[in-house]
């Protein structure tokens, strides 16, 4: 950690627009955020307000027109790819509205994949998967198929995916979007876990459920991030 206040992320006057025909629509037009390492916190926002343009900046698949991304106290926002996908993959775990698991590979295979770039020693990986599939309390379903499991428990393997290689930061673009409440449920009651454990969590959502379990929350609009 970089500093005495314990700022994971920070990001300051950063804006994103798309080209388009009739010139550079603005989606982001000056986004300033403080995450502090242990802090769960929730965008809330209109459909098309910006919210997944601003995950996939700070998951650093995307990179802004201007402003800064730090993570760790260090400048992010415009690293080489080969460089940002190392940090990524090191220090980001994320977790989309659908799954996005392999469906040809078991919920065990799916959570080992990350560990391949990561390059995490076969046995420790294995050890580490297993442990986080019991902690979702999918210790009986390991060896299935995403298939043959529910969305909920699906969105959980996801989040084992996500915190496979012990992230500092998970980040979940609608995670209980596809889910039905009892589903739901389970999913905050997961992620209050590993939020109770330290994990660090910006999540963003249309669920004011979801959003009510964060310990902060954010309104996105207009292009601009506005404490709820
Ligand atoms: N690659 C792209 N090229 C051009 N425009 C884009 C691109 N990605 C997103 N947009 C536009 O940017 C705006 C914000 O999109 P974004 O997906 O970030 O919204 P969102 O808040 O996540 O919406 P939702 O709640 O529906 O998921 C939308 O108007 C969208 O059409
Ligand atoms: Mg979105």
């Amino acid at each position: 950690m970089n500093d005495s206040n314990n700022l994971l992320l920070e990001l300051s006057e950063v804006a994103r627009s798309y080209p388009e025909p009739a010139g550079r629509i603005p989606v982001l037009t000056g986004i300033d955020l403080s995450v502090k390492s242990g802090e769960w916190v929730a965008v809330t926002g209109p459909s098309g307000s910006g919210k997944t343009t601003l995950l996939n900046l700070i998951a650093l698949l995307d990179t802004p027109d201007c402003g800064s991304i730090k993570l760790n106290g260090r400048e992010v926002a415009r690293l080489p790819e080969d460089r940002a996908a190392e940090l990524r993959s090191r220090q980001i775990g994320m977790v989309f509205q659908l799954h996005h698991l392999l469906p040809q590979c078991s919920a065990l295979e799916n959570v080992l994949l990350p560990t391949i770039p990561a390059k995490i020693d076969g046995q420790t990986a294995l050890e580490r998967a297993r442990s986080l599939l019991c902690r979702i309390g999918l210790e009986s379903r390991m060896n299935h198929f995403p298939g043959q499991l529910s969305g909920g428990e699906c969105q959980r393997v996801a989040v084992a995916r996500a915190l496979i290689n012990s992230p500092s930061l998970l980040l979940a673009d609608e995670p209980t979007g596809a889910l039905d409440l009892h589903a739901t449920d389970a999913l905050l009651e997961l992620l209050a876990g590993f939020h109770r454990d330290g994990m660090t969590i910006l999540m963003v959502t249309h669920s004011e459920r979801a959003a009510a379990a964060a310990q902060r929350r954010y309104v996105l609009g207009s292009g601009k991030l506005v404490k709820a």
